[in-house]
């Protein structure tokens, strides 16, 4: 995947040269306390396993992933967006499609979450074909919340069925939806 939107690159992870920059992510108990993978990954070898279990729970699904988001001016990788299998209460893939962000808190607050689901919206609808991209989120999660609601995502409200049975915020996408004028 080789995505350029206005600010930003979205590309593969390489957990070769990224882990530094993944580190800033996945190292901080802000980013991780709210994502379903909470360990704590402050060393290369930690943050680089992460990375690797992203790929495999996505390696059986062609199309999905896990993809760095590159602020291009200054080479840094600033967070992730995903397009994975939206795991289900037993914890196994549900058979709907989740679009996810992870992005490091130096760079909050700038509307770059946004811009890559955007972009990454785009490509699971005209690219994958896919009908419905799903997004769950903590209830308290406020920030995430919020992203959900720029893109246009409708509140299909409180749901136990993903994630082995939290309490999550479920919300969705058609592409329908996608198609319409906004
Ligand atoms: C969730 C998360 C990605 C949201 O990041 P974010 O930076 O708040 O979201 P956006 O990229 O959409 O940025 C929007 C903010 O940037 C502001 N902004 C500033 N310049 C902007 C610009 N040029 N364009 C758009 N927005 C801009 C907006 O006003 C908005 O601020 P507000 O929410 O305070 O009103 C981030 O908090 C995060 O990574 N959290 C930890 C992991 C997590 O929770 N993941 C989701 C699990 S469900």
């Amino acid at each position: 995947m080789r995505l350029e939107t206005s600010r930003l690159l979205i590309r593969d992870w390489h957990p070769e040269t990224d882990a530094a920059d993944a580190i800033a992510i996945y190292g901080d108990p802000q980013v991780t306390q709210w994502i379903g993978d909470k360990s704590l990954d402050t060393t290369v070898e930690a943050v680089q396993a992460r990375l690797q279990r992203y790929r495999d729970r996505a390696a059986a699904f062609p199309g999905l992933g896990c993809w760095a988001v590159v602020q291009p001016a200054e080479q840094t990788v600033i967070g992730t967006v995903l397009l994975m299998p939206l795991p289900g209460r037993d914890n196994q893939p549900s058979g709907k499609v989740e679009i996810g962000w992870h992005f490091r808190p130096a760079s909050w607050g700038h509307g770059y979450a946004t811009e890559a689901a955007q972009a990454v919206l785009q490509v699971g609808f005209a690219t994958l074909g896919l009908p419905t991209i799903y997004a769950v989120t903590l209830p308290e999660n406020e920030r995430s919340i919020r992203v959900m609601q720029r893109l246009h995502l409708t509140d299909l409200g409180s749901s136990q069925d993903y994630y082995g049975g939290y309490t999550l915020r479920l919300f969705c996408r058609t592409r329908e939806d996608s198609s319409k004028p906004s």
